[in-house]
């Protein structure tokens, strides 16, 4: 058996699907650009039939990436399959990733079906599949849960039909590692012809057992790893990339090769994490804020002494360089487009005399600024194309009085003002937006949070608006949370009110 590991990124399809999380062509063909900086052997790009904008990202992101694989995600489904087919068609390395659920309970009520009719469709689509691209990627939806004498004949017949790669997704988070790497195993001596193609694993994180079954499954013969950066995806996530990558690097006794080129990983999740608006936990493994920072006395003198006494990792090693997280008031506009650039920001993208004005401004209210600020400088430039804007916001509230906000909306070029209470400032200043837009809108979810630790530091809102029954999610981010609340507000009324 090979001893390389493919790696397949679906940040672009099942990280994107995260209410929230989705992106324009332009950062889909950003992201791309950079996994394939750092790697990636596979991308996939999106489900073309799900959406004109899935359709889309596939055709330009096949335009745009040289040497990774592209694929396409399709049902069981003729006319998702040539739709997929039509979106690859300037890849210059193509695969079809097509599949259904084969656990007894997606076969008994999502498809109301039997075993062996399952079988049937499997193969007729990668049969189909096979008539528009050489690589097809069969997934057996809810592996996890499917028995394993039954998925051991849904493998072989899919591989005698011609597909390439075979994808066992623990769908719903369920397995234990053991019991996942056992099911590999199975497969591995159950199938006839499994050499054929390369089984892949795909791990839900609703356990938060998904690193842990990927690698029982590559342990056990698994070749491809499904993942996304930051472990981003639906529900609790997928298997974090940069995990995967980062044990195979301090594990030198498992004989294992990939393409990851591990010093791209941090650019990379700062990338994901401005984009798509979501914060990575600070105690996130490999990308965290805290995942090298030693606070007990013990630990940093420890790491003083000898690195190696308390990291495994040398933050080098994942593209943290330490001397350069730091910016300041004095720091001039060269160190700003520096820290950009090292941050993957596509410089041609943004304007850089204001971003470096807002940066100007931010550092004045704040002492250092870190790179989840640039980050967020940067975020912010892009949501202010939006139609209604916050011209001034004035809020008065304390212990002992009702709050009450003064607020000016500037819509399309001219400007409306409003005065409001609420039971809190944040609910007073949104109130006063509701007054001057005048919909029924409704916060559904609204969260703050601090980006660093100091009472200077940045507050980042996301918001979740809903409007005739859809939801509509917005962001902001200001050294002011009630302001950066009111941002949130109108970043998701933005969406709705053309
Ligand atoms: O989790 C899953 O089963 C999937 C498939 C569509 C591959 O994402
Ligand atoms: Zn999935």
């Amino acid at each position: 058996m090979s001893n390389k590991l493919y790696f397949f990124d679906t940040t672009l399809r099942d990280g994107e699907q995260v209410p929230g999380c989705q992106l324009n062509t332009v950062e889909k063909i950003q992201v791309a650009k950079g996994l394939e900086e750092l790697g990636v052997d596979i991308i996939e790009a999106g489900f073309p039939i799900s959406s004109p904008g899935d359709y889309n990202s596939v055709v330009e992101i096949s335009k745009a990436v040289t040497w990774p694989t592209i694929c396409a995600l399709t049902r069981a489904v003729e006319k998702d399959i040539q739709v997929a087919a039509e979106a690859l068609r300037f890849a210059k390395h193509k695969r079809i990733h097509t599949g259904i659920g084969t656990s007894d309970s997606h076969i008994r009520y999502k498809f109301n079906s039997t075993r062996d009719e399952i079988i049937e469709r499997a193969v007729a689509a990668v049969k189909f599949a096979k008539k528009h691209v050489e690589d097809v990627e069969f997934y057996a939806e809810d592996a996890g849960r499917t028995d394993n004498e039954y998925l051991a004949r849904v493998v072989e017949a899919v591989i005698k039909a011609g597909a390439t790669v075979v994808n066992i997704p623990d769908t719903t988070g369920y397995c234990l590692p053991e019991e996942y790497g056992a099911k590999i195993k199975y497969l591995m001596e159950h199938v006839d012809g499994v050499h054929k193609a390369i089984l892949s694993t795909h791990c839900h994180n609703d356990l938060g057992m998904a690193t842990a079954n990927t690698m029982a499954g590559v342990l056990n013969g698994a070749r491809q790893v499904e993942v996304t950066i930051n472990g981003i995806g639906e529900r609790a996530g997928n298997t974090s990339l940069e995990e995967i990558a980062m044990i195979l690097k301090s594990h030198k006794e498992i004989p294992i090769t990939t393409n990851i080129n591990t010093r791209k990983i941090y650019g990379m999740s700062r990338m994901i994490s401005s984009l798509m608006n979501m914060p990575v936990q600070p105690n996130k493994a490999i990308v965290g804020r805290n995942a090298f920072a030693h606070s007990s006395g013990i630990h940093q003198d420890g790491v003083l002494k000898n690195r190696e006494s308390y990291e495994i990792i040398d933050p080098k090693d994942v593209g943290i360089d330490e001397n350069s997280i730091v910016l300041t008031a004095r720091s001039g506009r060269a160190a700003l487009k520096h820290r950009l650039e090292s941050l993957r920001v596509n410089i041609q993208k943004i304007d850089l005399d204001k971003t470096y004005e807002e940066f100007l401004k931010l550092a004045d209210r704040k002492k250092d600024i870190n790179d989840d600020d640039v980050l967020m400088l940067v975020g912010k430039e892009r949501n202010e194309g939006g139609r209604i804007k916050l011209d001034y916001l004035q809020v008065s509230s304390g212990v002992g009085i009702k709050p009450v906000a003064s607020i000016c909306l500037d819509i399309a070029g001219e400007k409306f003002e409003a005065a409001a209470s609420g039971n809190g400032p944040v609910d007073a200043a949104i109130n006063g937006v509701k007054k001057i837009i005048n919909r029924k809108m409704v916060v559904e979810e609204f969260l703050i949070q601090a980006i660093t630790r100091g009472s200077d530091d940045v507050g980042k809102v996301h918001m979740q608006v809903s409007y005739k029954d859809q939801n509509y999610y917005g962001f902001g981010a200001n050294t002011d949370i009630i302001a950066a609340s009111a941002e949130a507000f109108i970043d998701a009324v933005n969406k709705f009110v053309k």
